[in-house]
């Protein structure tokens, strides 16, 4: 499978999507293939934040404090980590997540890695976001607390290659499904909020979607988030194309056709949110550095 990354910049003022030059790009065919997105400021319709930290400040050593207390952190079993450590004005703020498929083990070697690609595209930046090998996971940090709220923005899409004519009947039913999947997937709990979902029609290939927001957003959000997604679909960005996909920081929509693109099940947290943490934990290879990618 090939993608193309637009860099076009959309005309309608709801919908930018801030596709800046230092947004990098990579292709690869294969499952070992590594793709790494990112934006080393944070920028979107209402906000503009540039900043460098100096090496060594203390706003550095409260990030690496707050990095280490994310991978260390064993009890979160669900692959949101919302975290923030130190004091203002060098408090740092931290948002890590994974898709909602990926395990907890994995979740946590995908957002190590994100860290260590940010830290080298985006050297001393205070608030970059980075997503990690076909967005299994989304690091990002700030000086600014980023918990419970919307950011649509900065976003980018991709679409793919495939293309077809005649597609109307393709798009309601694609419409039908992500805006069922958006329903399903803002209706979650606290700790995930992440559905996926599939149909078939003659004469096309089979269609996956997978919808999924960051789960401290309210029904809301969720729902102004995802809306201006969806309504890319159909036109200028992926209009006629058979596979696409919008990231944001706060929800993320894909779909494609003719391969799943996700595991068929997503990761259940073992515990509900009120129980302890588990003991132990029914997930394999640990140690293993790879990310599971059908
Ligand atoms: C975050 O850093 C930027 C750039 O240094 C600064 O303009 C802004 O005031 C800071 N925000 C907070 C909440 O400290
Ligand atoms: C931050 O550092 C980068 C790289 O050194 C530089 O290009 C950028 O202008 C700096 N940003 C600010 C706001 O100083
Ligand atoms: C930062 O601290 C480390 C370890 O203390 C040191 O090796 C390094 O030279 C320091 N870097 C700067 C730019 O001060
Ligand atoms: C993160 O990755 C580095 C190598 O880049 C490794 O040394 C470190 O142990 C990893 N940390 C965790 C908690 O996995
Ligand atoms: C991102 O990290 C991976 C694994 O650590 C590495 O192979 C890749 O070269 C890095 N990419 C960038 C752009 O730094
Ligand atoms: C799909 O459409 C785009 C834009 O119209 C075009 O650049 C691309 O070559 C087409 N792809 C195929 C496989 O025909
Ligand atoms: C992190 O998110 C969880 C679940 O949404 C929430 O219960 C918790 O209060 C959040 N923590 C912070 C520091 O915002
Ligand atoms: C579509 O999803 C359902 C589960 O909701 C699954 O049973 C079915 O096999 C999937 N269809 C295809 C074509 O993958």
């Amino acid at each position: 499978m090939k993608i193309f990354l637009s860099l076009r910049t959309l005309s309608f003022p709801c919908c930018l999507l801030f596709a800046a030059s230092n947004l990098a790009y990579e292709s690869h065919a294969s499952v070992t293939s590594q793709e790494f997105q990112y934006f080393c400021d944070e920028h979107s319709i209402t906000i503009d934040i540039k900043g460098n930290y100096t090496t060594n400040s203390t706003y550095h050593t409260n990030l690496n404090t707050l990095m280490s207390n994310i991978l260390n952190n064993k009890e979160i079993d669900y692959s949101f980590y919302n975290v923030s450590y130190g004091e203002y004005p060098n408090r740092v703020y931290a948002i890590g997540l994974c898709r909602g498929d990926i395990k907890p083990e994995q979740c946590r070697t995908c957002l190590n890695q994100s860290r260590a690609n940010l830290t080298a595209v985006c050297p001393n930046r205070k608030v970059p976001i980075g997503w990690y090998n076909d967005e299994l996971c989304m690091l990002r940090y700030s000086n600014r607390s980023i918990f419970d709220r919307m950011d649509n923005g900065p976003a980018y899409y991709k679409k793919s290659d495939k293309n077809t004519t005649d597609l109307n009947e393709f798009n309601t039913k694609l419409n039908d499904l992500l805006n069922g999947l958006k329903r399903k997937a803002s209706s979650g709990d606290s700790r995930l909020k992440y559905t996926v979902g599939n149909f078939s029609l003659p004469n096309f290939d089979d269609a996956y979607g997978l919808v999924q927001f960051t789960p401290d957003l309210s029904g809301e959000d969720c729902d102004n988030c995802i809306a201006q997604s969806i309504e890319r679909i159909s036109k200028d960005c992926c209009k006629d194309s058979m596979g696409d996909r919008v990231v944001r920081p706060s929800c993320f929509m894909r779909f494609e056709t003719s391969y799943q693109f996700y595991r068929p099940t997503a990761y259940t947290p073992p515990s509900p949110p009120a129980s302890p943490p588990p003991t132990t934990t029914s997930v394999t290879n640990p140690s293993s550095g790879s990310i599971y990618y059908p």
